[in-house]
């Protein structure tokens, strides 16, 4: 079965956040499990494409409604991804240096789309399944079915994942000339609340939506940003499936970018060692207890919470314990929290910007990983801190509540709250630091907890089950 996964992001080639882990691993799952997965995404001037080979496999160009764009589509050379990468590369459009944040967004990830469907149909290719991760592929699906361009690709299959449904990538139907050739008739399906929302388009002309974790499905009828109604609809066509993690690049036993590894025999050792070198970097004491938290400073991820939570807990617990922050966002939450530092100098540690390396050091070196997230469809930061030895503190939404159980209750091993407010932060620390006490207990649950199988083997077989459910000749 021949897939062609296209996305954003893709880990190591540019990574913003978790939907990067997430295409940078899963394809490799599939493949391994006998499947043809190749990634498709947008050319970026960035470190992995400057330091690595690649081959031009085709050179076209498109409209963008006036606009002719030339356009190539560059393969990696060695596949030592796991896949086949292709990235498409439109000079003046796609070929900078961030993923995001361009005023041209829209112009860019249409001119992906249309560069990739151009390239699949005029080279003749016929892959069986085409899965879209996100907003930027959402027009994929309505091109595919209602444009007279790619008739040809018209009975391909394919599978919508949405991994943040708070972003739909909207424009307004002044662009609509940038879709060639379309059946007007047709255009009630890329409209959401008068204008072309391509993250709804999507989840209507798709074959099947899936969403990263099972609780997220249902969370979307109540929460996503306008589009609930929506969802409630189609909700027949949605799937819930827990990501999973790519358990080659995220093994304590093994990891290059830890000095110290953590054995499963060792684990005692292994994370004081580590800790030890995380408080030596930050200046922070070993001896407390040490809880962090990493990720984009917003609003989604309760960022703006953390400095009058930790004011309030430091207060509450004089002392008692450290709390390292590493992660950039907005800039009033980077501020508090650099304002919370510098009035707790021994107790709090700020680095603001974003470092792979120090965070594999955070997940490998902190006691607890705080996660007072408002919206988390899935969240891989508990699932690594679990596979580090640390025990995730997690709101009880989308990802987190189907992969962290409280340990107060049988079989669990986390911390789990329900609001994400202050109070409930402040209370779920002070169980935390009462758990570190207990030495024993602790270790136990780390044992536990990094034996617990995330891995992508289990998830990457949903997904080649619900291919497998569309397309059952294959
Ligand atoms: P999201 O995709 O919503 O940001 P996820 O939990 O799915 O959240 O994934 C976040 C990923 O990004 C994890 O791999 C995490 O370690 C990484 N990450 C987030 N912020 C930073 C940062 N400032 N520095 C390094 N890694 C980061
Ligand atoms: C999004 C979500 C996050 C999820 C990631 C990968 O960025 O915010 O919860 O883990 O995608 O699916």
């Amino acid at each position: 079965m021949k897939i062609f996964h296209l996305s954003a992001e893709c880990y190591p080639v540019a990574k913003v956040g978790g939907l990067a882990d997430v295409v940078g691993a899963l394809p490799k799952y599939q493949n391994l499990a006998g499947l043809q997965a190749a990634v498709v995404m947008p050319f970026y001037d960035r470190k992995f494409t400057q330091e690595n080979e690649f081959e031009t496999v085709f050179r076209g160009s498109t409209l963008l409604g006036i606009r002719r764009l030339y356009f190539e589509i560059l393969k990696e050379t060695t596949d030592k991804l796991g896949f086949e990468l292709f990235l498409v590369k439109i000079p003046g459009l796609l070929d900078r240096e961030e993923v995001y944040s361009y005023p041209d967004e829209t112009e860019q990830f249409v001119a992906f789309q249309l560069a990739f469907l151009d390239w699949i149909n005029y080279s003749q290719q016929s892959p069986d399944l085409i899965h879209c991760h996100d907003h930027h592929s959402g027009l994929i699906p309505f091109l595919l079915y209602h444009s007279r361009l790619y008739v040809r690709l018209a009975n391909t299959a394919t599978v919508f994942t949405i991994h943040n449904g708070q972003y739909h990538g909207a424009f307004g139907w002044d662009r609509l000339s940038y879709l060639p050739e379309i059946d007007l008739t047709q255009t009630g399906l890329l409209d959401w609340a008068g204008g072309i929302n391509p993250l709804a388009s999507a989840v209507k002309c798709c074959w099947r939506y899936t969403t990263v974790s099972p609780t997220y499905l249902h969370e979307l009828t109540i929460q996503s940003n306008g589009l609930e109604y929506l969802f409630y609809m189609e909700h027949e066509k949605g799937v819930g499936i827990l990501n999973g993690i790519d358990t080659d690049v995220w093994n304590p036993a093994t990891d290059p970018m830890l000095a110290n590894k953590i054995s499963k025999t060792q684990i005692t050792k292994g994370k004081q060692a580590n800790k030890a070198a995380l408080c030596k970097r930050f200046d922070l004491s070993p001896d407390k207890p040490l809880i962090s938290f990493i990720g984009r400073l917003v609003v989604e991820k309760g960022a703006d919470l953390l400095a009058t939570a930790m004011e309030e807990s430091f207060n509450e617990h004089p002392g008692g314990f450290n709390f390292l922050v590493l992660g950039a966002g907005d800039k009033e939450t980077e501020k508090e929290l650099l304002d919370l530092k510098a009035f707790y100098p021994e107790s709090c540690a700020v680095f603001i910007g974003y470092d792979e390396v120090l965070a594999h050091l955070i997940y490998a070196g902190s006691d607890f990983l705080l996660m007072p997230s408002r919206v988390e469809p899935c969240g891989l930061n508990q699932l690594y801190a679990l596979r580090y030895g640390t025990l995730p503190i997690v709101r009880s939404t989308g990802g987190l509540k189907d992969s962290v159980i409280d340990f107060g209750e049988e079989g669990g091993y986390g911390i789990r709250f329900n609001n994400a407010d202050v109070e409930d932060i402040c209370h779920a620390i002070s169980r935390a630091v009462i758990l570190y006490n207990n030495t024993k207990h602790l270790q136990t649950l780390r044992k536990f907890m990094m034996a617990l199988d995330f891995s992508w083997a289990r998830s990457a077989k949903a997904y080649i089950d619900l291919y497998k459910s569309l397309n059952p000749v294959i």
